[in-house]
């Protein structure tokens, strides 16, 4: 398995527990691991394990090829990336909020 290469890097919008942990579990498994929560003081202990932090979400969104969102629900995902819709171009977008199908075909779409 390759490491640490552009194929296998991850970005982790939202550092809730889900987030945090999923984050983590990256790290530990080589991947590079880039992270952005709204209070930037979350992400001060992935970062100490090795995480790249992104000040805004642009450059969240652009610093890898695989996108995970995991913030609160729909509505915080659409404030999160309402103004990086170009940035996300070209990548995968996994959104793990929970939500409804109808949210999430509304998201898809
Ligand atoms: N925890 C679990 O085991 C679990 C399991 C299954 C599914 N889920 C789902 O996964 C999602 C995340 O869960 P979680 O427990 O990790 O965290 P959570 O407590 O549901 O959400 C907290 C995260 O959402 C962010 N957030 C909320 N509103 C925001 C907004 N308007 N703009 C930007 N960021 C916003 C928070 O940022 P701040 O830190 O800045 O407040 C924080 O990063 C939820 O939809 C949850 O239902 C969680």
């Amino acid at each position: 398995m390759a490491h640490m290469d552009d194929q296998l890097s991850v970005t982790v919008l939202g550092l809730g527990p889900m987030g945090s942990a999923l984050a983590r579990a990256f790290l530990r498994h080589d991947h590079a691991t880039t992270v952005w929560n709204r209070t930037a003081a979350k992400a001060d202990a992935l970062v100490a394990e090795g995480a790249s932090r992104a000040d805004t979400v642009d450059d969240a969104v652009t610093a890898s090829k695989i996108v995970i969102s995991c913030v609160a629900d729909y509505d915080a995902m659409y404030d999160v990336l309402g103004s990086s819709v170009d940035a996300l171009r070209g990548r995968l977008l996994v959104n793990l909020s929970s939500g409804t199908p109808e949210q999430a075909r509304q998201a898809a779409a």
